[in-house]
Order: C-alpha cells, then structure tokens, then sequence
C-alpha cells in the first residue's frame, strides 16, 4: 500500500472546535517555547501530539486547558473540558467515587461518578482509597472524572506514559471505545508513535515552537499493529520525525509489544491477554 493513500497532509473537514492562531509563550526573554503557533481541531476530531522532549507540548495542552495564564494569541476552545495527566492526581483522603464527582455540586453528582466508573470497568472499586488501586485502575479513575464532565475537549498528556505494556495497551482501547462513545474531541500527548497511529485521526508534530507537521490517518477502526498499511504508516511517520530505526535502536513492529509482554507476564500470558496481543502485533506467542 503506498504511504500517501492512506496518510496524507490534513485538510479541515469538519467545524472547528479549537481555534489557535499566533499562540506566543514564553519562559525567559529571547526564546518563545510556542512561537506564533496556529492550531485547529474539528469537533469529534482525535488529535495526537508528537515533539522531542521540551518542544512546549505540555506547555500547549496547559494553554488548552485554560491553566496557563499568560499566553499571547488568540485562544478559542470550549468551556467544557477535561484533563488527564501522566499521574492519576487523585485525592488519597477521599474514595474514588469522590474524586470522581468532586466539584460536580449536583445532587445527582454521586450517580454520575458511579456511572462514569462503571463505565471505565470500576463499578466495582467505587468506596476503595485511591491509593489502593494499580496504576492502570487509578488512571481509568481519572479517566472516569474527565468523563463525567461530559467534555467536548479531552486533554491528555502522555495518560499512558507510567504504565506497563500490557495496560497501556487496554487502556488505549478503553479511550478509543470511550471517544467512540462519547465522540468529544481529544487532544493526545504521547512520544508513542504506534500510540498516535493506533488512536488518532491526525498525527501532529510540533517542533520549534510551530506545528511542523499536521497529517491525516486514514485506517480503519477498530485499529491494531497487524492491519494492513500500519507498518508502512509507522515507517512514513518515524521518516519524517528523523528517527532512524536501527540506529536509534526502535524495535521491528512484529516485537516490540510482544517482547515487552512476554518479558513482564513472564512468558506466560493469560488465554484473554494473550488473544488480545496477538490481535494487536500479528504474532504468536
Ligand atoms: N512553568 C515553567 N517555567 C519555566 N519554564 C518552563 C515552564 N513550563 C515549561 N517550561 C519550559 O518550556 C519548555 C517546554 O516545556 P514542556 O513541558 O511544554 O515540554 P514537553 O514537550 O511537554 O516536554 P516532555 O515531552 O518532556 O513532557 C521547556 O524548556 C521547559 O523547561
Ligand atoms: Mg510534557
């Protein structure tokens, strides 16, 4: 399949939902971490963001989410939004459900969390002590408290960076079944490039300061490691990031995630994680 067919330069195809244009931030005189930045989002649209370390991602999610007070531009998002960081943030004096539906203020706040977390596969865990949760049950917690807010934005930086391989892996198709659901538009942080390929209809790279590069994936959904035209698309994209794979050490596809998982489930997946693996890299275990 050729690259250009299924990933090509982005053309607005549906109405905006965020609108930046000449987005200047800086830290320090002289060097502007964002440095005249146009962006825009369609509603619905799923965005990943791409960028070395340091090229102002966070510094652009924080400007979205209105937490940045100082940026110069102009800044049109909607005031419904929601954020998810690295770490869950969760409150340790306060049960999950509370950390869900804390600042909802309604009545039925404590029936939207328990909704919101039953629907992140935490019906169960709702009286537990943050605490007490793994990584991956605490951020489907924060995932849940993004939810019931009912975002029509989704900010998310890097949400799956601390995880392991196995429940970064469910928790990205969690997220791909939750925007399908709720089709809010989102915002993803990631220095994961299959990540982006696997969630995302556009794959952003910023890079001094700009939006360098701004394309459109065109695979299907749902998506997975093994489907036809993802690898071509992986190698276009680590191209034009400059990644060179052997050089820089990018493990072939077929491995990566395998190996990652053999090596932490000791070798010996349950029957369900191991369906799921194969579905998602094409190979057996
Ligand atoms: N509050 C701050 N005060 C001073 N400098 C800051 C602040 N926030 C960010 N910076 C600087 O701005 C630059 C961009 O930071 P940012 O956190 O946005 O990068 P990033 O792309 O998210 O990086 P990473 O991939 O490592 O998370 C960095 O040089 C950082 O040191
Ligand atoms: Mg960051």
């Amino acid at each position: 399949m050729n690259v250009h067919a299924a990933f090509h330069q982005t053309t607005a195809a549906v109405p905006p939902i965020v609108q930046v244009s000449n987005l200047v931030r800086s830290f320090d005189a002289g060097t502007n971490v964002l440095d005249h930045l146009d962006l825009t989002i369609g509603d619905g649209e799923f965005v990943a963001l791409l960028g070395r370390s340091g090229s102002g991602k966070s510094t652009l999610l924080r400007t979205l989410a209105g937490l940045d007070a100082a940026p110069e531009g102009t800044v049109s998002v909607p005031p419904q939004r929601a954020v998810v960081f690295q770490e869950p943030r969760l409150i340790p004096w306060k049960p999950v459900w509370a950390n869900v539906a804390l600042g909802l203020g309604a009545s039925d706040a404590r029936e939207r969390a328990v909704a919101a977390l039953t629907e992140v596969g935490l019906g169960h865990r709702l009286d537990a002590w943050p605490l007490t949760l793994s990584g991956g049950e605490a951020q489907r917690a924060a995932l849940a408290r993004a939810l019931v807010r009912q975002p029509k934005l989704l900010l998310l930086d890097e949400p799956f960076a601390a995880l392991d391989a196995l429940t970064r892996l469910k928790t990205q198709g969690l997220v791909a079944s939750l925007w399908m659901t709720h089709r809010p538009a989102i915002l993803l942080v990631t220095h994961d490039v299959d990540e982006a390929l696997l969630l995302a209809d556009r794959v952003l790279v910023l890079d001094k300061g700009r939006i360098a590069l701004d394309w459109r994936v065109n695979l299907e959904r749902p998506r997975r490691h093994a489907q036809r035209g993802f690898a071509e698309l992986r190698a276009g994209l680590l191209r034009e990031l400059g990644i060179d794979e052997e050089e820089e050490g990018v493990e072939p596809l077929e491995s990566s995630v395998a190996a990652l998982i053999k090596a932490q489930s000791g070798g010996n997946p349950s029957p369900v994680d191991r369906d799921l693996i194969v579905s998602h890299v094409g190979v057996s275990l």
